[in-house]
């Protein structure tokens, strides 16, 4: 990617300041009593940490962890592996280049909300096949499904990423179960939902860029899941839009540490108790950057609505029940053939 070509340049109020407010920033939290002991031996510091889970999603929609069991040999090896994919020609990148019909591969012309990111991505899901509806509309029962490209250089990328992808599972299903105890809900009561997950993981290059004033590597957006696990590297670039004021906070990069994000799915099973909090990424002019978003998904015929056990007549549902996997289509069918809509949102489907 050479000079900036117009595709890319934002808005002038969506552009992003080049002084970066480094204020108090999202929370960080210890699972060491989570990952460190059994959670019945320690039921104090577990409640402990279960509160400030819960208050980090209800103030920010977003927190780091520490101490949070993934082993650090793991991360180190995908992140090599990253490194060496993205470095080779275009070419051969766009060998495993996804398509229409295949949601998983290579793909370096993303837009969000029709703005193109400077960014290039691999992505790829926990098992070699994902399930998915064959199109966005309701009426069509017809399944399709999604393939993992494996590139044939770095041959160790594929089990690189098998491994790094179980011990975040583990990571992801521990959160799932701390946030619903911060609901008040049974550690388990979002399992059964994973059982068949559309879980997708995505290898994030982001090159140094001419304009970084201009254009953003992942321009304002809410993930569209259920939760998201983000290893970042030191150079940083992702701000959150924070709750309180609507300014835009950078994420200091906490070596070895996660950074958490309840999605759209979270909001709507909580009813809005915890929010999808909007987020992007600032490009450097000189450096680049890599990152590895672990986007948790529900299966894709999970129908997502308010959980009956936090409605009630003071509190009613504040969205009506919608297919995960229609929604996922929709967005990426509109993406793909970049209808120039704005794209389909949680708003929708609200009461
Ligand atoms: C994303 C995302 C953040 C980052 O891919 O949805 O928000 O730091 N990525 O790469
Ligand atoms: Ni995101």
């Amino acid at each position: 990617m050479g000079e900036v070509d117009p595709a890319f340049i934002q808005d002038p109020e969506h552009r992003p300041k080049l002084s970066i407010i480094k204020a108090e920033g999202i929370p960080s939290i210890d699972l060491s009593p989570v990952t460190l002991q059994d959670f019945i031996s320690y039921p104090k510091s577990i409640e402990g940490v279960v509160r400030e889970i819960g208050n980090a999603c209800k103030e920010w929609g977003f927190f780091q962890v520490i101490n949070h069991g993934v082993p650090l040999e793991k991360l180190h090896r995908i992140q090599a592996a990253a490194r060496k994919f993205f470095a080779q020609p275009l070419e051969d990148k766009r060998k495993i280049r996804r398509d229409e019909r295949n949601a998983l591969g290579y793909f370096d012309t993303e837009s969000t909300k029709n703005i193109r990111d400077w960014k290039e991505v691999f992505d790829f899901s926990m098992e070699d096949t994902t399930l998915v509806p064959a199109s966005p509309d309701p009426e069509d029962k017809e399944e399709a499904t999604w393939t993992n490209q494996w590139p044939e250089y770095p041959p160790e990328l594929r089990e690189a990423c098998e491994e790094y992808t179980q011990e975040v599972e583990k990571l992801a299903l521990k959160l799932l179960g701390l946030i619903a105890r911060s609901l008040g809900l049974p550690e388990n009561r979002f399992n059964s939902y994973f059982k068949d997950q559309s879980t997708r993981i995505r290898l994030n290059h982001y090159p140094p860029c001419p304009s970084p004033q201009l254009a953003l590597g992942v321009g304002r957006h809410k993930d569209g899941g259920a939760l998201t696990v983000l290893a970042q590297d030191e150079i940083g670039g992702l701000e959150v839009k924070r709750k309180t004021d609507g300014e835009w906070i950078r994420v200091q990069p906490t070596p070895n540490a996660y950074i958490i994000n309840v999605g759209d799915i979270m909001q709507v099973w909580s009813n809005d108790r915890y929010e999808s909090v909007e987020h992007r990424v600032m490009v450097d002019s000189e450096k680049e950057r890599f990152s590895i978003p672990f986007f948790f998904n529900p299966a894709h015929y999970t129908l997502v609505k308010p959980v009956e056990e936090l409605i009630d007549e003071q509190n009613p549902a504040k969205y009506r029940p919608y297919s995960w996997g229609k929604f996922m289509t929709h967005r990426r069918l509109s993406n793909f053939k970049k209808l120039g809509v704005d794209n389909i949102q949680i708003y929708d489907f609200r009461l």
